[in-house]
């Protein structure tokens, strides 16, 4: 690691770096829409995430190497086989992880027994972390405390998640972090953090919350792993490996041996990956600030005509959801997520902390939640939450951030008849209820993934395909791969859908 002081004296200034790696978490652009292929630049990213495949593919003539890229099975290049099926220097090249206890990308698929890689004895754990390079030193967060928690904001706020080519980064709000990192049972010890040890400065992250999962028939408590984040002079030091390691320590000592955690990069092995889409509730704004392409042969008129949203809602007996309604959306909601091989289940106060927005003129508003209440029953039938996540627009002479709403959970009645076609239909009017709401809280954006039952309307209300991917991992577990609601092309398939029922923030 580099020597503190240079980060103690020139604290970065935001957003000037062009060579931090991207992450599928990111606010990823807005790529071709309708596309049926595989663009040169997925395939050029892919390929920078498979070294082995990049070692084969490096004295091929480059038309060649495209065209293979491009009939390539996708999910085999998302877990990172090769094209002879030489896994072992992918493997090799993950001098970290391959020490841990996470799936190989070799492993076999019939060979799968899902369950706990390693047995963790308690006692064998230690009750140290292990000491940091000179200069630094470990830090607890308490983030009750506000400036802890503006520390933390302004690391990820200046060092954390961008695009490919730096124009946007991630900007989690004070009251989005209280709200993600504060949920029932949450514990201050797994809110880690790296300072400087001379001023004291916050130079890196790795945080968690407890929470339980469903992998299949099993039920397992995890920690769900957020905010990795190191401060942009200290990349590529090996810090990385130690925070995971202390984390886990953290864990281990409290009793939770598996986590649950997302990226955009490739690393041993996916359990899932989903694709993101977009859909632009302000198209002029996301063009001009280089988030949506004009696509060819099109015009802003149109974009913006195509792009409309009625003015209101058209679910009867839609309404916020209140404080009233956690019970009937918490059976809802467990009863739709068991369809899902990889699900969370949800304590009442987790569905209280998770969905429920609670009035309050100091904080921002992060989670909107609304229910279907049945008119004549008074049943609530369905329900849809997005969350608001803003990326900083990096140096941009008109626009400062983009407004982007990410969906969260759903569920809806129709979904436990056998008839598909009315669950689409219903499908498609609640999420286009979704959108005009969304729109008339000023988002600028409407971010989903092909997770849960996403596929079924994600073309048809105009979403466009997104450059970023999602992998989701479980650390410490083995689990037979998982859909993620996209085809061997990378597109939303209604065939893929019923794998991943858990949304990551
Ligand atoms: C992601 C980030 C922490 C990686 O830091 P870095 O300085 O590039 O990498 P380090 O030298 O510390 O560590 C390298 C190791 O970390 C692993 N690694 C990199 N990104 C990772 C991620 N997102 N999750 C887990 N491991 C990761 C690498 O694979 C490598 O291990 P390997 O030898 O087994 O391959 C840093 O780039 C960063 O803060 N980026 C912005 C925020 C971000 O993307 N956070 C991750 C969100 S999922």
């Amino acid at each position: 690691m580099s020597d503190s002081k240079d980060i103690d004296d020139k604290a970065t200034q935001a957003g000037t770096s062009k060579t931090s790696k991207s992450d599928g978490k990111k606010p990823a652009k807005d790529g071709e829409q309708g596309q049926n292929k595989m663009t040169t630049k997925m395939a050029e990213s892919l390929l920078e995430m498979n070294p082995a495949l990049k070692n084969e593919m490096a004295g091929m003539d480059k038309g060649k190497a495209a065209e293979i890229l491009r009939n390539l099975d996708l999910s085999d290049l998302l877990t990172g086989m090769s094209v002879g099926g030489k896994n072992q220097k992918d493997m090799a090249s993950y001098k970290f992880w391959q020490t841990q206890p996470v799936p190989r990308f070799d492993d076999k698929e019939e060979s799968i027994t899902e369950g706990p890689i390693k047995r963790i004895d308690p006692a064998k754990v230690s009750k140290e972390p292990d000491a940091l390079v000179e200069g630094f030193e470990w830090s607890t967060l308490d983030l009750t405390n506000q400036e802890e928690l503006h520390e933390l904001y302004d690391l990820l706020t200046n060092h954390y998640v961008e695009d490919d080519n730096a124009m946007f980064r991630f900007n989690y709000s004070r009251s989005f972090l209280h709200w993600a990192l504060m949920s029932p049972g949450w514990k201050k010890e797994w809110h880690v953090g790296v300072r400087a040890s001379k001023s004291k400065k916050l130079v890196a992250s790795i945080c968690g919350v407890p929470t339980e999962l469903r992998v299949r028939d099993k039920k397992i408590k995890v920690t769900e792993i957020n905010f990795l984040c190191i401060h942009k002079k200290l990349r590529s030091k090996r810090l990385t490996p130690v925070l995971i390691k202390e984390i886990t320590r953290r864990c281990y000592l409290n009793g939770i041996y598996q986590a649950i955690y997302t990226a955009g990069v490739i690393l041993p092995t996916p359990v899932s990956s989903c694709r993101y889409y977009h859909r632009p509730l302000d198209w002029l704004k996301l063009y001009e600030v280089g988030f949506s392409p004009l696509p060819p042969g099109s015009t802003k008129a149109r974009q913006i005509t195509k792009n409309h949203l009625p003015s209101s809602t058209s679910t009867p007996g839609l309404r916020p959801m209140e404080s009233k309604d956690i019970d009937a959306v918490h059976d809802l909601l467990e009863r739709y997520l068991v369809k899902f091989n990889l699900n969370q289940a949800f304590t009442r106060e987790e569905i209280e902390h998770w969905l429920v927005h609670k009035e309050n003129p100091s904080q921002e508003q992060v989670v909107w939640s609304y229910v279907v209440e049945d008119p004549e029953t008074h049943k609530i039938t369905d329900f849809f939450s997005f969350y608001n996540l803003e990326s900083s627009v990096i140096q941009h002479p008109k626009h400062k951030n983009v407004r982007a709403a990410y969906l969260y959970y759903y569920a809806t009645e129709t979904a436990f008849g056998e008839d598909k076609k009315a669950l689409k239909e219903r499908l498609l009017m609640l999420m286009n209820d979704a959108l005009i709401l969304a729109k008339k809280s000023q988002f600028d954006v409407f971010n989903a993934l092909t997770l849960h039952d996403n596929p079924m309307f994600l073309e048809q209300l105009k979403f466009g395909a997104g450059d970023g991917q999602l992998h989701f991992y479980i650390y410490n577990y083995r689990a037979a791969p998982i859909p993620g609601g996209v085809n061997e092309k990378n597109l939303p398939d209604e065939n893929k859908m019923g794998g991943v029922g858990v949304v990551m923030l």
